[in-house]
């Protein structure tokens, strides 16, 4: 496993790392979860990926006592959390201070941890001023509860004033963002926040590399039993990667992928995973998985790396005909 710096800060993080959502207490019981930890952990990834939101906070429930159970030093190990949906009140949600405060001791409580590594804004939160998040941030890494934040699916604008804000007061910046990143979801990541690796040093841990499994190549045949379209309350994941015409367009490329990935003698899936590595500013891939065969899959992933060679690249680029336009400079 190598491991890579998380944008400008010091802390390294495996270029692979396992995440919680949708998995965690929905398809894997505590006992199935254990395992794939300890796969991933025994690999080398030392960053696991959760939110209060993931199974109403039971992902984190079950992370955490798999921790415990683990006996895992704690500075071997790197663990998120992200705060915005918490619950249906208004004080429940958002980025709010006190909400941001409530949630963080709410996913210690949970993790069973003193502290979280990591944790996002989960989404921007047009109803609270980005000081006041700031702030609450700040203030969450000044008790050592946190110690680094950032967000997820913020513009480049929004990341840019949280940052600035925190230039203007002597506050701790944000570090990180988590994107979506994938084959068919690029412009954030590779054009939206270009300037910000480097003017910032934004880090990226990135989530949904496979597009939900559709990288797998899973769906060409229709939809298996016991993937996560099928599981209730993901009807809205079923009708975006099945029965839109996007998804459709999605599922043949993938399809189109699978020639390229055999001619190099790998699986699609690592095809997909290796593709996101590629690129230098994603700090981390999160991957996600229902089974240690999958996992392992995946894990695979990083030796695919070096046989993406420019010909390989550009033939990917000639399938997925999706290349984010250039910036014009005049
Ligand atoms: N910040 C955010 O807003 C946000 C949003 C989403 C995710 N995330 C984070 O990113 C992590 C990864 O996202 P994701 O789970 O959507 O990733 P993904 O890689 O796009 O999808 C993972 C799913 O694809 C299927 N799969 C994975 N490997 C496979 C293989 N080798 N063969 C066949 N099927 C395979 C499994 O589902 P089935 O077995 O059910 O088919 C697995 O759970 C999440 O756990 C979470 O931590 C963050």
């Amino acid at each position: 496993m190598k491991y890579r710096r998380l944008g400008k800060s010091g802390l390294k993080i495996s270029e692979l790392s396992f995440g919680s959502w949708v998995t965690f207490s929905n398809q894997l019981d505590e006992k199935k979860g254990r395992e794939l930890l300890e796969v991933a952990y025994d690999a080398g990834i030392n960053f696991f990926d959760s939110a209060e939101t993931y199974a109403d906070g039971e992902a984190e429930l079950l992370l955490g006592k798999i921790f415990r159970e683990t006996k895992w030093k704690r500075d071997s190990f790197v663990v998120s959390s992200k705060v915005f949906w918490g619950g249906t009140l208004p004080t429940q949600r958002g980025l709010s201070r006190k909400h941001v405060h409530d949630a963080c001791h709410a996913a210690l409580r949970r993790l069973q941890v003193d502290y979280l590594d990591l944790y996002f804004c989960h989404r921007p939160d047009v109803h609270t001023p980005i000081e006041e998040t700031v702030r609450a941030m700040n203030s969450l890494i000044e008790q050592g509860k946190v110690l680094y934040w950032g967000t997820s699916e913020w513009s480049a604008q929004q990341i840019m004033e949280a940052y600035s804000v925190a230039r203007q007061y002597n506050l701790i910046p944000p570090t990180m963002e988590q994107p979506q990143y994938n084959m068919f979801c690029r412009e954030r990541v590779e054009k939206e926040y270009a300037r910000l690796y480097h003017e910032i040093g934004l880090g990226t841990t990135i989530w949904s590399p496979l597009a939900s499994g559709v990288l797998t190549g899973k769906y060409a045949k229709g939809v298996p039993a016991n993937t996560r379209v099928s599981l209730p309350g993901y009807e809205w994941l079923k009708r975006s990667i099945i029965d839109s015409s996007e998804g459709q367009d999605h599922i043949a490329k993938a399809e189109r992928l699978r020639g390229i990935a055999s001619d190099l003698g790998v699986s699609l899936t690592q095809l997909a995973l290796a593709w996101c590595l590629r690129v230098p500013y994603v700090s981390t891939v999160i991957l996600g998985a229902t089974s240690k065969s999958q996992l392992v899959e995946n894990l695979g992933a990083k030796d695919v790396i070096s046989k993406l060679t420019p010909d390989v690249i550009e033939a990917i680029e000639s399938i997925l005909d999706n290349h984010p336009e250039t910036t014009p400079e005049y």
